[in-house]
């Protein structure tokens, strides 16, 4: 099976898996399933089995569905928190269906994971600790804002855990599929979590210098919520920094004339390209494959993407 015949059949299981006879919930989660998405996380799992020799896919494929189904259901509630009303080029699912059902879609492909990863005995660990990280640190994001506490510290901290964490698990899980050494594991393992972190600093990044269409979700949310990198690295930490200066003309505009001018978005850049070349150096214990030079090619991709 090619990677791509790989990727495929983690799509078809999604699909299967969320073939609910109450139609509100298929409806709506084949809605954010056909939209696709980059597949990002489910790509490194395939990706890293591949490279450490791993050729069952009948086994692999299930694993990476069900990470990708965690990420899923993340982005169908963050949307009701984030108030997003596009998402993958589509409207999202609470912009359809309302808040009631984006949450109840997903609660329930959060729970299509325990079906998916039942056979995989302490697999489940690894998956369960990720996902607890990744509410957490939405949990620590809104308390920050709220708090008007949003320091570097603090950014760092939050999107360690909201999404490095789940991609550091979508590489160790691949590791431990293919059976790999406790060594080769931790080495992929820092590999996804320093791919996690420059993805969501660049995410950021473009949540600010990209606009909706582009990115095919709703842009500029983070600024009017008074997060993410610029209100760490261009509102000193103050949560509130959007709102502060609501002025005469148009607020937002000019809060982001304003880290634009600043050092922030050179800095972002920086940081994401140090972590790109940590996550490659963390490579060496593979041996060269094809599909170890797709791993450096989805580190690179993820800090030079424009969406
Ligand atoms: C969006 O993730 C949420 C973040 C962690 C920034 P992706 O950008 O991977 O979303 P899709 O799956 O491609 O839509
Ligand atoms: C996405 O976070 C959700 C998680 C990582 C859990 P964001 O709110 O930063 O991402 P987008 O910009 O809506 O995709
Ligand atoms: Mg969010
Ligand atoms: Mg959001």
């Amino acid at each position: 099976m090619t990677n791509s015949e790989a990727m495929q059949a983690v799509d078809n299981i999604m699909l299967s898996v969320v073939n609910s006879d109450v139609k509100t919930l298929r409806d709506a989660s084949k809605h954010i399933l056909d939209a696709g998405g980059k597949r990002i996380r489910p790509r490194l799992l395939v990706t890293v089995y591949q490279a450490l020799g791993g050729t069952d896919y009948e086994y692999a494929a299930p694993v990476a569905a069900a990470v990708e189904l965690v990420h899923t259901a993340s982005v169908v509630h963050d949307d009701i928190n984030d108030h997003g009303v596009v998402r993958r080029g589509r409207p999202s699912v609470n912009a359809i269906w309302g808040r009631t059902f984006a949450l109840l879609t997903g609660d329930f492909l959060f729970t299509k994971v325990y079906e998916l990863m039942a056979p995989y005995q302490d697999l489940n660990i690894d998956l369960a600790a990720a996902t607890v990280a990744l509410v957490e640190g939405e949990t620590m994001q809104a308390a920050a804002v709220k708090e008007n506490n949003f320091t570097r510290e603090v950014y760092t901290e939050i999107i360690a855990r909201k999404t490095a964490a789940l991609f550091r698990s979508a590489a160790t899980l691949g590791a431990k599929l293919a059976g790999a050494s406790n060594e080769v594991i931790d080495a992929v393992g820092v590999y996804g979590f320093n791919v996690g972190l420059a993805f969501q600093i660049i995410d950021d990044i473009l949540d600010l210098t990209a606009d909706s269409e582009q990115l095919g979700k709703t842009s500029g949310i983070d600024l009017s919520q008074g997060r993410g990198y610029a209100a760490a690295y261009g509102g000193n930490g103050q949560a509130g920094v959007a709102v502060a200066v609501a002025d005469d003309g148009d607020p937002m505009k000019k809060i982001k004339e304003r880290i634009l001018r600043g050092d922030a978005i050179n800095e972002a850049y920086e940081q994401a390209r140090n972590l790109r070349d940590m996550a490659v150096g963390a490579l060496v214990v593979l041996p060269d494959s094809a599909a170890k030079r797709e791993l450096i090619e989805i580190a690179r991709v993820v800090v030079d993407r424009d969406r």
